[in-house]
Formats: C-alpha cells, structure tokens, sequence
C-alpha cells in the first residue's frame, strides 16, 4: 500500500484519523464476529454505562515497520491478555485473544499507508478499548459492550524524544491499594489528569507516584513503569500490586538479563533510596525508555548522575536492544514479534 503523505520525522504523539478501523459489539451475552469501518464516530445512547460511570478499558500497542520491509506488532497476545485481565475487574465481557489478535492484524492492514517507514523515528500506535454501550442508571454493570480499535501514526510521547526529562513526586494518588491501579482502565487516567495539567504548568514533564497507603515507596508514572540502574549496573524496578504490568518493562527486564547478562531486581523501592541510583529512565508502549534526569521531591532535586543531556548508558543499551528487538535488526525471543 502506498506510503500516506506525512512528514513521519516530525510527528508528535497524537490522533491522527486513518482509514479503517474495527468494531465489535457484545449482546444477549456474546460477541459478534466484528468488522471494519470507515465511520470513526460513535453514537451512544446518553445514559450509557461508560458515560455515566466510566465503565471503559483499553490498551496500546505498536506497529513497526522492519529493516528489511515487514510490518511488524510487538507481543500482541500480552495485550489481549491484559485487555481481558481489566475486563474482569471491571465487570466487562473478555473479547477472545484470537478476536483481539485478529483486529489487530486487520486494523494494521487496512491502514498500511500510515505505518511509518523504518528508520523515521515514527510508529503506529494502535489503540484498543471496550466500554458500556446500553442505558445504566442504577449502579450496576452494562449488559452491552463495544470494543473498537483504530490506529494513529506517532512520535516520541516526550517532546525533545531521547533528551531526559524532569518528573516530579506527586502528592496526589494513582492508585488505592486493592483498586484498579493494575489494570487499564479509564478511571485510573481520568483522575490522573489534574495532576499532569498541574505538573505541566509547573514546568514538570510528568508526575511519579507514590504508594497510596505508606507515601515511602515508588509505584509508576501516569502513562509508564519506571526502571533503575543502580551505581553497579544492575536494573531495579518496583514490585508493587497497584502499578499496571506493563509489556515494556517485562520485556526490559528479560533483555537486562538475557541480552546484557545484567542483574535484575524486581522489588520494593523507597523514594529514600532514589538519590542512591545512576540512571533512571520510564518505560511504555507510548514512552518506550524516555530517560529521567532529575526527579524533584518537594523542591528536593535528585539529579542523576547520567544528567540531563544524554540517556545514561545502561538505559541506552536497554534502549537499543529492544527497539533492535521490535525493527528486526537483533533477534528476538521466540513468539514476540508478530508479523502482520
Ligand atoms: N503504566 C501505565 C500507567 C501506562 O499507562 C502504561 C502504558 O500502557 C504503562 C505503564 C506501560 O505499559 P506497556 O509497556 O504495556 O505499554
Ligand atoms: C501506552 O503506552 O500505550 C499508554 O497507554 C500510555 C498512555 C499514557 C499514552
């Protein structure tokens, strides 16, 4: 499919409408097969179940196009899993993994012409999401279900890409312990807007959170999973069961040790102990490794020792070996790349 006029190296992370893009609906108990469409529009009735009580989940991944030409999605399986695993904390029908992998190799397909080429720096992120459909007024689930993903060519979530950036100790929580903070859903993002409108005009370019119970230990960022690497190079990041288990992060984690021969540690960290690390640096689907240079704690700066001009260089292998992983030019662990 012919490339879509677009300037791919300077694009920034935001929607950009693309052709097609799937739909599915669950009724009477059951998914129907589902399809494209060209219409990126919903209509909803006014007392549906997302509208009144946020009953809405979703999930982001990528697709690549590979050194040698192919177009590529990243671990696909690990987000219909995950879909399925916000799903039924919130009440919601699991869509079937295949159905998920499906619209995902569908979607990806259809717009072709938006998948940036290799080597601009761009991506296509893809978007999947399901929400309650039918009138809801009492406090109670929905019995109807739409799930549609749609796709939009992307850059760097940071402005400035690979440059660190700031973050700054929020005093507003993510996640309560035993809430939602470990799956994707909406709500999680909704209360995290004040606090990244508020971090942005104080000149922060994000907010880390704290655990909600102790305010001691780091959890994550709004939209990534944080990683350190401690002053002898061994990659440390947060155990916590409030923080979303991203793909990203588990996929750093294996590549620091099977890839680097590196040290990992999945554990508790207390924002005591920050001041102690080299590097640091937030992982996503969205951030991929956006490194940090400095975290400020009430007006207490920790600055990295990697400073704020360049990633440090643990973060940067890291950096390299996955995105090396995900455009084809080093091989990968059996079953994470997906050809579409
Ligand atoms: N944490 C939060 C709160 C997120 O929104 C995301 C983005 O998906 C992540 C972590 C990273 O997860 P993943 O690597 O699966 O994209
Ligand atoms: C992702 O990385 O896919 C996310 O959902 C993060 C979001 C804040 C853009």
């Amino acid at each position: 499919m012919e490339k879509k006029n677009i300037d791919w190296s300077n694009i920034g992370f935001g929607y950009v409408q693309t052709d097609k893009r799937y739909v599915a609906n669950y009724k009477d108990g059951a998914w129907d097969k589902g399809a494209l469409t060209d219409d990126p529009n919903i209509v909803m009735n006014e007392c549906a179940g997302v509208l009144q009580y946020a009953q809405t989940c979703f999930e982001g991944l990528k697709a690549y196009t590979t050194e040698d030409g192919h177009i590529v999605t990243f671990r696909p399986d690990l987000n219909a899993e995950r879909l399925m695993d916000s799903a039924a904390r919130l009440e919601m029908p699991q869509l079937p993994k295949e159905q998920f992998i499906d619209a995902v190799d569908q979607v990806v397909k259809a717009n072709a012409g938006y998948v940036p080429p290799y080597g601009s720096g761009a991506t296509l992120y893809i978007r999947p999401y399901m929400f309650g459909i039918n009138p809801v007024i009492g406090v109670k689930p929905a019995d109807e279900y739409q799930f549609r993903m749609f796709c939009t060519p992307v850059g760097p979530y940071f402005k400035g890409g690979a440059k660190p950036i700031t973050i700054r100790v929020s005093d507003f929580d993510r996640a309560a312990p035993h809430g939602t903070g470990h799956v994707k859903a909406g709500l999680n993002y909704a209360m995290s807007l004040h606090a990244i409108v508020d971090a942005h005009q104080q000149g922060y370019d994000e907010n880390v959170y704290l655990d909600a119970a102790t305010r001691t230990k780091i959890e994550e960022t709004g939209g990534a999973n944080i990683i350190f690497v401690t002053k002898d190079n061994k990659v440390v990041t947060p155990k916590s069961d409030s923080i979303l288990p991203s793909i990203t992060r588990r996929s750093l984690m294996y590549v620091a040790e099977h890839y680097l021969g590196l040290e990992v540690e999945q554990r508790e960290v207390y924002l005591d102990e920050v001041k102690d690390f080299a590097e640091c640096g937030l992982c996503g689907t969205a951030a991929v490794i956006s490194p940090v240079g400095k975290i400020v704690d009430h007006g207490k700066e920790i600055c990295f020792p990697s400073g704020m001009e360049e990633m440090g260089p643990v973060t940067k292998k890291l950096y390299e070996t996955l995105t090396g992983i995900q455009m084809g030019r080093i091989e990968a662990p059996e079953g994470w790349i997906h050809r579409i």
